[in-house]
């Protein structure tokens, strides 16, 4: 197949939102929404990536700095989703492949649809082919119509449909393959005649037939990964199901998680076989745990957390920024925070690292077998030799360190 690239439509101030942030920066499971629009592009080896942006345009290219395959266009006015698109034209006039165009605020798309409509689109080559969802509650989103025997005539927005119109399930979830010279010859043809005033890239799709060209529509998007995120709500909702495709995919690679409506596990995390996630833990940021740990029930583990392999992580636990190695214990209710803890350290019950003193905060070096008392408090920095005991209810700092059993 020729060439592909991705048109996304990120530019749209998001009144439904109420928000001050662009729209495709509101996080999914830790991660901002059009994070996952790039993933399903980069996964079906689109070469080139054309993010139209406009609304705080600033704050999405500041988050994605690093991403050398995206191309930043401007859209300065938001007159719409065919406007958006016609913003790429300098970039894509000459561009002779196929041009896949998403929308910014679909975080539940997956990789395997644009596969099929790829597939789907390879055979006959039409003008443009797209996926849709047949939805229960089709509010909200534009209508596929079709004709008596099945064939695509166009796309009616909610707000312009009749109330025949109003009843048809089969819904635009904004998924399309078009093939890029037609896609820009048609767009100067779009007007803004519709409730709204804006210009649709979904009148497009009659004006291309009009001219004779074929348009091809494949149910092809699962009733989930339709969704487009438009209000705060939505955005819980897209949330959830984000959160139960992380926890299949762990469990399917042999994590057990023992009441996955209790959990929450950031979309960055990595946990490996044999874990057990106990109810009421909390997984926020690039996280890495091992094999065969234990953690939770009621565990905190945030950004920088790296448990290794065999570590028990029990009641209460907050861990931030430390790698606690194989076979570490700290059962309940302990702060680990920006520290080292080495091989079989047993950590008591209230221990905590206290790295943070009021200006600056310092790291704290655990080695391997140290024993640390119930409700010691290590005042960070600190380095503890291996073998280290420290009895319960102790204070350890820097000053008063040698005093206290260190084994040289
Ligand atoms: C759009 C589709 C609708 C579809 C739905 C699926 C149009 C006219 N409607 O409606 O058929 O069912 O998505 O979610 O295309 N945007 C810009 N510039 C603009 C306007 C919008 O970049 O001038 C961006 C937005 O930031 C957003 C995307 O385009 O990421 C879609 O815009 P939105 O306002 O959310 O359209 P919907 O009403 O959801
Ligand atoms: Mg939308």
């Amino acid at each position: 197949m020729s060439e592909q690239v991705a048109i996304i439509l990120a530019a749209g101030v998001s009144s439904r939102m109420n928000t001050q942030m662009a729209k495709v920066l509101h996080e999914v499971c830790g991660r901002p929404m059009l994070a996952y629009v790039f993933d399903a592009c980069r996964k079906v080896g689109v070469s080139k990536i054309y993010v139209v942006v406009g609304f705080s345009a600033e704050q999405v290219q500041e988050r994605f700095k690093d991403c050398d395959d995206i191309v930043w266009v401007r859209q300065e006015q938001q007159l719409g989703t065919a406007h958006a698109v016609m913003c790429c034209k300098e970039y894509l006039k000459d561009f002779k492949g196929q041009t896949l165009v998403l929308c910014g605020d679909g975080p539940l798309i997956r990789a395997e649809t644009l596969k099929t409509l790829a597939k789907k689109h390879k055979i006959g080559q039409p003008a443009v082919t797209l996926a849709t969802a047949i939805l229960d509650n089709p509010a909200g989103y534009g209508r596929i119509i079709r004709d008596a025997y099945g064939n695509i005539q166009g796309i009616v927005e909610d707000s312009d449909c009749t109330s025949e119109q109003s009843a048809i399930k089969e819904v635009n979830p904004s998924y399309y393959l078009f093939n890029n010279k037609i896609l820009f010859e048609t767009l100067e043809k779009v007007k803004p005649d519709n409730i709204k005033k804006e210009y649709y890239l979904t009148d497009a799709l009659s004006l291309i037939i009009e001219t004779g060209h074929t348009v091809v529509a494949i149910t092809a998007v699962r009733p989930e990964e339709a969704m487009g995120v438009n209000s705060r709500r939505e955005l819980s909702v897209a949330c959830k199901i984000m959160q139960q495709r992380i926890q299949q995919e762990l469990m399917e690679n042999g994590v057990t998680i023992v009441d996955p409506d209790n959990t929450w596990i950031d979309a960055r995390a990595q946990i490996g076989q044999d874990t057990v996630i106990e109810p009421f833990t909390y997984i926020h940021g690039e996280v890495k745990i091992g094999k065969g740990c234990r953690v939770g029930p009621f565990a905190y583990l945030r950004s920088g957390t790296v448990l290794e392999n065999d570590v028990v992580l029990g009641v209460f636990t907050e861990v931030k920024n430390s790698t606690l190695a194989d076979g570490v214990r700290t059962r309940h209710h302990s702060y680990i925070g920006d520290a080292t803890v080495g091989r079989n350290v047993n950590i008591g019950a209230g221990s905590i690292t206290a790295n943070f003193d009021g200006e600056k905060i310092s790291r704290t070096h655990i080695g391997n077998n140290c024993y640390i008392g119930s409700g010691s408090i290590l005042v960070a920095p600190l380095e503890l030799k291996d073998g280290s005991h420290i009895s319960a209810g102790t204070v350890v700092s820097k000053e008063n360190i040698d005093k206290l059993g260190q084994k040289d």
